[in-house]
């Protein structure tokens, strides 16, 4: 990182940031630089940064190379970044993507086995981990979180059925896990994390949406303090960085610990382009840099904040808020809401809400998820929460009972690996008739993006009934090839 001072520098980094965060410093500079008027590339992107061709739409991108340091030095500041990511996290291995947790959580488990292998995975994993296993060509063992009865959401991935896995397939090669899930619901780490050391292999935990953990004594620790081999979190999701950002941290044999950081560097790049966004890395090293800085007050505000709001929203008559219960362990930052007790549908509520400017981050019948962040304050939680409650009294209707969504109660058979169904020979058949077929495509209700069928499962009438219920009830069938399912894509023979 260059001393020199900058500029106005000051003015664009509020909180002074750069000086522990070489990308962003790069950044900083190269726009600095752009604004005037002293840099005029001849490299890639080719906007040349010019908004009279096709407008603001490219404002901020700056690329990786050649855009937050010359080439031939690049790869020294982003190991500075990465090396300071992985300190941060207590680990001796990290990289920044541009890819989100889809390509880290892909990077990861390429880097885990080999062909053929056995893998311990829960089944609600996001279909990220599923194309991850068909990358790799392993064999998946399903565990399945408990479903709480009370709410139909998922909990925690038994311990003792992680031990049963391993002991009935000990060629595996590890453990992936999704922590906490999509509705924040929380497993034992350190539990899974001594079963897979029991039987020497590592923990890989999807953490795509809490990034934060670890940073307040007010939220559980990350899933490394708890034990894990390896993290990987969307620094977009839960953090003030650009879409895209995340990073995937690991404890690896330089460490004493069980992953080879080869492995793992030769699995991030395979997958990664090798033109990555400057800006977006740049997002992730600063909020890297803010959660170490500043991250007790802002995740500790951020507490209070959805405190306040559970507190609001629960006094509504019939409207149920997910906190901890005698089944469940609910990361405190995490804001769920179940409509089924008020009767209002949860795509009425949404909708009323995004008329009024609020887009959600989920919504289906019995679920919503409005993603509150440290970038929120009080002013905006109480508008969203004022809204909320005016949404579900307009909707009020006859309670109902909570229909666990597919996604969370999906209890596949694999007839085929994933690898092999991926590749095979497939038709496109009626949906009727592909009940007890192959499937040969990844079908999810998105969000949450858990697979309810995966290339090589048993098409079964009941997978079949709760997909198109889910469809018939408004919500978004992801990725089957006819979202109608009309037709299934089965493999031949
Ligand atoms: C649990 C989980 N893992 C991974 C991902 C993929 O994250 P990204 O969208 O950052 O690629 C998601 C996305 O929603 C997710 O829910």
């Amino acid at each position: 990182m260059s001393s020199a001072p900058v500029p106005g520098i000051s003015a664009r980094d509020p909180r002074g940031l750069a000086a522990d965060a070489p990308l962003l410093d790069g950044w900083l500079r190269f726009t600095g630089g752009l604004e005037r008027g002293e840099i005029a590339p001849f490299s890639v992107p080719g906007h040349k940064h010019r908004t009279d061709l096709v407008g603001d739409v490219i404002r901020g991108d700056v690329p990786l190379y050649a855009g937050l340091a010359p080439v031939k030095d690049t790869d020294a500041v982003l190991a500075d970044a990465e090396a300071r990511a992985a300190a941060a996290w207590g680990a001796d291995w990290a990289r920044l993507s541009v890819g989100g947790s889809t390509h880290a959580n892909q990077a990861s488990i390429l880097a885990l086995g080999r062909p053929g292998q056995p893998v311990v995975v829960s089944r609600t994993l996001h279909r990220s981990v599923l194309l991850g296993i068909v990358l790799a060509g392993l064999r998946p063992v399903w565990v399945r979180p408990e479903v709480d009865p009370v709410t139909g959401l998922p909990g925690a991935v038994p311990v003792a059925a992680v031990e049963r896995a391993l002991a009935a397939h000990p060629d595996a090669c590890g453990v992936l896990v999704g922590d906490p899930s999509y509705v924040g619901t929380m497993s034992d780490v350190e539990g899974l994390a001594r079963a897979a050391h029991a039987a020497g292999v590592p923990l890989v935990v999807d953490a795509a949406w809490a990034a934060y953990l670890g940073f307040s004594p007010r939220v559980p620790g990350h899933a490394l303090q708890r034990g894990a081999d390896a993290l990987i979190t969307s620094a977009h999701k839960a953090l003030p960085s650009w879409t895209q950002a995340a990073l995937v941290v690991a404890r690896t044999t330089r460490d004493g610990g069980l992953l080879d950081p080869d492995r793992l560097d030769r699995a991030f790049e395979a997958t990664h382009t090798t033109s990555p966004s400057g800006a977006i890395l740049a997002s992730v090293d600063a909020a890297r840099a803010l959660l170490q800085r500043d991250g007790e007050a802002l995740v500790g505000r951020l507490v209070d904040l959805v405190a306040a709001a559970r507190a609001r929203l629960a006094a509504v008559d019939g409207l149920a808020v997910l906190t901890d219960s005698s089944a469940l362990v609910v990361d405190p930052t995490k804001l769920v809401l179940l409509p089924a007790g008020t009767g209002a549908h949860g795509h009425a509520i949404e909708r009323d809400l995004l008329a009024t400017g609020i887009p959600l981050e989920m919504a289906d019948r019995d679920i919503l998820v409005p993603m509150v962040t440290m970038a929120d304050d009080a002013a905006s939680v109480d508008r969203l929460v004022g809204q909320l409650i005016a949404a579900v009294e307009r909707h009020r209707g006859t309670p109902r009972r909570v229909e666990p969504s597919p996604a969370w109660t999906v209890d596949a058979e694999t007839a085929l690996d994933p690898r092999t169904a991926f590749f095979a020979a497939h038709e496109t058949v009626d949906a009727d008739a592909a009940v007890g077929r192959v499937c040969a495509e990844l079908i999810a209700p998105y969000p949450p993006g858990v697979p309810a069928l995966a290339p090589g499962e048993v098409v079964t009438a009941g997978t079949l009934e709760a997909l198109r219920a889910v469809r018939a009830d408004g919500g978004r069938i992801a990725y089957a090839a006819d979202p109608t399912l009309a037709t299934l894509q089965v493999v031949v023979g």
